[in-house]
């Protein structure tokens, strides 16, 4: 039998669920024998290739360096950055934000450092798509907004929403990842460190600055593997069952079958109204190799189109060389944009935005709103000009 990987949310076509590791995972699924094409061990033609995504930051300035040479530094990074000619408001409006951060940060030089990569720059590049479509929904809404930020790693979208939307709209960012420590647990070193969030700094004149009381927009935590069903259920009751108004989901830089996951969140959930998705990483070559079909929003299509060998380490691009899968990422995001199942007079659509230029492909995001689409957000991304997304 053919094995279908569906939506958490959805119904399981074919195949029982198996317990994995404690979670329901894929790996229970039944599979007919692979297809002779699929090619389990990875092709010869690898490469091993920096990310390539913009221009080449000049180093940073020392952590001690005036406030005016951090910001001059941003600045030059962000000069030539990708769609200046669109974004370049938002860049700026985030260039002030982190600087904003270094002051709030400073005395805490480890924090700070932390933080402070340098691939910062390229995170908010490949942000301001989302940033701005979501400050247009946020303008539209009457109710105040409840923005859940999938696989949010240290929290870098949050962040600049908190400093970037209006607060009295806004209810709080959720910043959900498996790598967040468990509320009220002791941080373990594999966890993401949640200093920015929930840490304090005590001055020598002995005045305490708490950082969550700090951001804007309240920012909160909550570790969630979103391949479990179980936590994501929980994830549900807690958040979006009882948010106070629309729920937000982005989900930026979402790898292999996560984007599957956020469709469900957006498509399942009654409180959602907006979703943003911006993929990563093709799903594996194992799903092909098992012959798997990915349902989602009712909308199927196999596993072999779309799965691929390569992924990101440290930073570097181990796969096939990427203008190779470069079709398949658009056939994914194609099939992804598919299953977005947008309620009654709702609106989607699949979005280029070469953030991405010197190699690196992953430009496209889908847009997608429940109901009466917000006039301010269609325009908006008009405005900003659509392109096709598929050649
Ligand atoms: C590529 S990073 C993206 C981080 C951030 N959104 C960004 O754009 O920089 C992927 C994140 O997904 C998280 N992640 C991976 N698998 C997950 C899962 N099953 N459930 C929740 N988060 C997961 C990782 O911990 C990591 O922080």
């Amino acid at each position: 039998m053919r094995a279908v990987l569906v939506g958490t949310m959805l119904a399981w076509r074919a195949g029982g669920l198996q317990r994995s590791h404690g979670c329901w995972s894929a790996g229970g699924l039944q599979q007919r024998a692979a297809r002779s094409s699929v090619a389990a061990a990875p092709p010869k033609s690898f490469e091993a290739a920096p990310p390539q995504n913009i221009a080449a930051a000049p180093p940073q300035p020392i952590a001690d360096a005036s406030e005016p040479a951090f910001r001059a530094w941003l600045d030059e990074s962000l000069r030539d950055a990708p769609r200046r000619d669109v974004y370049g408001g938002i860049y700026d409006e985030c260039a002030a934000a982190v600087v904003r951060w270094r002051r709030r940060y400073h005395g805490n030089p480890q924090l700070w450092k932390r933080l402070m990569k340098e691939r910062l720059v390229k995170e908010l590049v490949e942000c301001a798509p989302v940033i701005a479509a979501t400050r247009d929904f946020v303008a539209e809404q009457h109710e105040r907004v409840t923005i859940v930020d999938l696989c949010s790693g240290k929290g870098y979208l949050s962040m600049f929403l908190s400093e970037l939307l209006p607060p009295d709209r806004v209810e709080r960012c959720v910043l959900v990842d498996k790598a967040w420590p468990h509320c009220h647990a002791v941080p373990k070193p594999s966890h993401i460190n949640w200093d920015h969030v929930y840490g304090s700094h005590d001055a020598p004149d002995g005045t305490t600055t708490s950082y969550f009381d700090a951001w804007p927009i309240r920012l909160t935590t909550s570790k969630q593997n979103l391949k479990c069903p179980s936590t994501t259920r929980g994830m549900v009751r807690a958040i979006f069952d009882r948010a106070p108004g629309p729920v937000a989901v982005l989900a930026v830089h979402l790898c292999g079958t996560l984007s599957l996951r956020a469709l469900d969140l957006f498509n399942s959930q009654p409180a959602t109204q907006f979703l943003v998705l911006k993929p990563c990483c093709l799903p594996p070559m194992l799903h092909a190799v098992r012959n798997e079909t990915f349902v989602v929003g009712g909308h199927a299509f196999d596993a072999a189109d779309v799965a691929s060998h390569g992924k990101f380490r440290g930073g570097d691009w181990i796969g096939p060389p990427r203008r190779a899968i470069q079709p398949k990422f658009e056939r994914w995001a194609a099939h992804l944009e598919a299953g977005a199942l947008v309620r009654a007079g709702g609106r989607k659509s699949l979005e280029r935005s070469e953030v991405q230029t010197k190699g690196g492909f992953q430009n496209l995001y889908i847009f997608a709103e429940h109901d009466r689409p917000s006039a301010r957000l269609w325009d908006g991304l008009r405005a900003r000009g659509r392109m096709p997304a598929l050649r």
